[in-house]
């Protein structure tokens, strides 16, 4: 099979980060600051991505801005030709730091926020961060970059969609990103207590859809989906091993974030092996490339070629197959298991005082 190049890298610089959000999707386990690569480490992942294929690159974590030597990992992607995103909770970024960042190239910010409400969002994020993160989006405006919004919704923001979308035109943000919690990682540990209703997914889709119309131009407002909710297999990561990787804090590399959870995957690591071979000939980047994986009913399925069979670690975390349909799907042979657990806040809401769902836990380890 040709495999084509991959055109984006999720560049996880460490899981070291000052929030502690219940919704986080990083690994129950987390990579410690001693094992992340150093910055000759990055270099060269930075350069064979481009030489790969890859076209933008995105800086995330954890937290990004805790790596000192941040300034000379953007540069080295702008040096190699990638466009460079960084993604963060805007916590220690100050005037001269993004300067240095806007030197060393970085094209473009996203900005994590938990709620419109300054209280609500250090409630939900664990740590005084409301002030930062006005202060960081005033600054990126200042100098002139793009600034993205990336808020995940719950149960605990979901019905603050307007007043989240009034943040963003006040931010003076291009675009707000509206991620519905996707279950892995410790989000998957908070699950019961994350998961909104079906009535709260679609007064919400319904309000993107008003206010999408109204704002024009002004503002791109993106919805990621439900899938919990919505009956339908997204296509994840654009299909296994097809656009995508990313590289974890020590070097593992993945085509997913959250594949480190999948047993007998084996990923190789960027410090033992280049990118071009990881990506074209590895077992991890094989495993469910293309369709020859698909068991039924994908395999007949007309949706295959779009949804690409769903996510491998969501059947995992609900299965314990990954190749198994996706249960999210409505097709899905499993599909019951997703349904018992959407009708379970149902049955905690109408009977909310004799069983009460649980508060989140707040992230560990990280801080
Ligand atoms: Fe791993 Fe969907 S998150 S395949």
């Amino acid at each position: 099979m040709t495999v084509a190049p991959p055109w984006a890298l999720l560049a996880e610089l460490t899981h070291g980060c000052p929030l502690r959000c219940a919704y986080c999707s990083n690994p129950v386990e987390l990579i410690s600051r001693s094992e992340e690569l150093n910055t000759g480490q990055w270099v060269g992942v930075l350069r064979q991505a481009a030489d790969l294929g890859v076209v933008q690159t995105h800086l995330s974590g954890g937290e990004p801005l805790l790596r000192r030597d941040l300034a000379d990992i953007v540069a080295a992607a702008d040096t190699a030709g990638l466009y460079t995103q960084l993604v963060t909770s805007g916590v220690g970024l100050h005037e001269r730091r993004l300067a240095e960042l806007k030197d060393a190239g970085l094209r473009c910010v996203q900005l994590s926020v938990q709620h419109a409400d300054p209280i609500t969002s250090e409630l939900i994020a664990g740590a005084r961060s409301f002030a930062a993160k006005e202060r960081a989006a005033k600054l990126v405006r200042a100098a002139g970059l793009p600034l993205g919004l990336n808020v995940v919704l719950h149960r605990a923001n979901i019905d603050a969609l307007d007043d989240l979308i009034a943040l963003g035109l006040a931010w003076g943000a291009d675009r707000v990103e509206l991620a519905n919690t996707q279950f892995y990682g410790w989000a998957l540990r908070n699950r019961a207590s994350l998961l909104p209703t079906r009535e709260q997914v679609e007064h919400a889709r319904q309000a993107v859809a008003r206010r999408r119309e109204s704002l024009g131009r002004a503002m791109e407002l993106v919805w990621v989906a439900a899938d919990y909710l919505d009956g339908t297999a997204k296509p994840c990561m654009g299909g296994w091993g097809a656009v995508s990787l990313t590289v974890a804090p020590d070097g593992t590399v993945l085509p997913c974030p959250a594949a480190a959870s999948l047993p007998g995957l084996d990923p190789p690591n960027a410090k033992d092996y280049q990118l071009a071979w990881i990506w074209r000939e590895s077992h991890a980047f094989n495993a469910y490339r293309g369709e020859a994986w698909m068991q039924e009913p994908c395999r007949g399925c007309v949706l295959r070629t779009t949804d690409f069979g769903g996510c491998r670690c969501q059947a995992h975390a609900l299965t314990g197959d990954a190749a198994r349909t996706d249960p999210v799907c409505r097709h899905a042979p499993d599909h019951g298991l997703v349904r018992d657990l959407v009708a379970a806040p149902y049955a905690a809401d109408t009977a909310r005082a004799a069983a009460p769902v649980a508060a989140p836990a707040y992230r560990e380890g990280g801080t």
